[in-house]
């Protein structure tokens, strides 16, 4: 890795005129640019760093820019500073017919004039250098590469970048380990490092404990770039099981129930490694009113669900109701995003869950606020609803079963039943659905019946 004095053209600032022009086509059309719709006015460069130099025949450069979208929507317009994305970009005279997917464009201004730019993830010897980075602890310019020290990497495995869609980047190294790289990137603590440390270090066995990570450190701020975990060898995620039992008119309650103990291990070690709050009147008042908030909004937005509104509201007056007669409820940190596609079952049968970076639409504080465990667990019902609805025909009673099976499960575990708890259970799950009406009418209206029929359920199921 070069040392201060031959790091030239990242160093300057015109490294963004070589770069503007294309990343202004090639950003909005990858699965990762989270500004989809809004045209990207220009750009700003918050650091960049040579990993390789950019004079030789195959050079390196990390990026952190800003994507300037002034259309920002309220309220964080107008002094929203714009994302900020990570990028790797590698610099070639011209790209071998094999890195031709990751083509960013030919330079023609600026000091990368006449060089050839592409995402490097695609690329060994740029994810080699990563590796390689993290391995030895590296520190560049504002990079940090760290190890936890009791675990070692071995040398020369072979990267491979995961084609699956997804809002991140994941490169494979070798089979036995995976590097998550974040594309957006906040400052602050992250809970897809946080969560996943804490747990590893409680001894929970249910999370690939982290090995190494990279951050940078920047105007007295630290950002979390990316993480590197043990990549669980022929493992398959939950979805993809549920959807083959289903085409077999199988059930999936063993699954659904080992899962639900998945879950609890996962929340009893998050709740003793972490801190936890009791939610009393006030909160709960809060929190049901933020729900019905959202339920209004989500009214207005899709029209189709103003029939269920008055039976969805119930579910968050009966919240507040059971919270002024002086209920409480205990909020821990929760996985935040728990749905069938964030499991994974290894060859051996048994579950881990990974990506814990919660809602990432979501600020990152609130992402981090401890939450009742309900949450978490609505997630994964309305999860095995999906799974049913995505089936061809899916055996009677199938999404009923797996809901039944993985609360026992639950509860083997954590010793609460969460259907004891049916009035917060109602209120996360009808939170959720509203949430996923309004997200499938805007991105997938084929899928809009789905959460839609939920909520039919769920507006006439009574407040227990
Ligand atoms: N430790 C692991 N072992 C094996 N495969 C893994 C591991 N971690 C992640 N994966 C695979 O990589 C995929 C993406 O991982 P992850 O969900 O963390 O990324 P993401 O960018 O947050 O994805 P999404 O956009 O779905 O939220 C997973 O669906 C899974 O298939
Ligand atoms: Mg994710």
């Amino acid at each position: 890795m070069p040392d201060a004095e031959t790091r030239t053209v990242a160093s300057t600032p015109a490294l963004l005129a070589s770069l503007d022009p294309l990343l202004r086509e090639w950003l909005p059309r990858q699965r990762w640019f989270a500004g989809k719709g809004r045209p990207v006015t220009g750009f700003s460069l918050v650091a960049a760093t040579e990993l390789l130099p950019c004079t030789a025949r195959l050079g390196l450069v990390h990026v952190l820019l800003r994507a300037h979208q002034p259309e920002v929507p309220a309220p964080a317009a107008p002094e929203h500073p714009g994302d900020c994305y990570q990028l790797l970009i590698g610099v070639r005279e011209a790209l071998p017919p094999r890195l031709a997917p990751a083509l960013i464009g030919h330079v023609r201004q600026g000091p990368l004039t006449g060089r050839t730019v592409y995402d490097a993830l695609y690329d060994t010897r740029p994810a080699e250098v990563v590796l390689e980075a993290l391995r030895s602890r590296a520190r560049v310019g504002g990079l940090r590469f760290e190890r936890d020290p009791e675990q070692e990497i071995r040398a020369g495995l072979a990267p491979r970048l995961m084609t699956a869609e997804q809002s991140n980047s994941s490169v494979v190294y070798g089979d036995t380990f995976i590097l998550k790289l974040l594309r957006r990137i906040v400052p602050g603590v992250h809970p897809d490092l946080e969560l996943p440390l804490a747990l590893a270090r409680a001894g929970c066995p249910r999370v690939p404990a982290p090995t190494a990570w990279m951050v940078a450190d920047l105007a007295g701020e630290t950002w979390v770039l990316g993480v590197l975990q043990p990549y669980l060898q022929g493992a398959a995620d939950g979805w993809e099981l549920a959807l083959r039992e289903l085409a077999k008119g199988e059930d999936f309650a063993a699954e659904a129930r080992e899962l639900g103990r998945a879950t609890a291990e996962v929340h009893t070690a998050l709740a003793a490694a972490l801190p936890t709050v009791t939610l009393g009147r006030g909160h709960l008042e809060r929190m049901a009113a933020q729900m019905t908030e959202r339920l209004d909004h989500a009214v207005r937005a899709v029209p189709a669900l103003l029939p269920y509104a008055p039976g969805l509201r119930s579910a968050y007056t009966a919240l507040g109701s059971l919270a002024a007669e002086g209920r409480t409820w205990t909020a821990q940190r929760v996985h935040g995003d728990l749905h069938l596609g964030q499991c994974l079952r290894s060859p051996s049968g048994q579950w881990s869950l990974i990506d814990f970076e919660g809602e990432p639409a979501k600020p990152l504080a609130e992402r981090r606020l401890p939450q009742p465990p309900a949450r978490d667990i609505a997630g994964m019902l309305r999860s095995f609803d999906y799974a049913a609805h995505a089936a061809d025909a899916p055996p009677p009673g199938w999404a009923a079963t797996c809901r039944a099976a993985y609360c026992t499960g639950y509860a083997q575990v954590s010793g609460v039943d969460p259907r004891t708890d049916p009035v917060l259970l109602r209120a996360c799950e009808t939170d959720k659905a509203v949430y996923e009406v309004v997200y499938e009418a805007r991105h997938r209206p084929d899928w809009l019946p789905v959460p839609l029929s939920a909520a039919r359920r769920l507006a006439a199921s009574e407040p227990a």
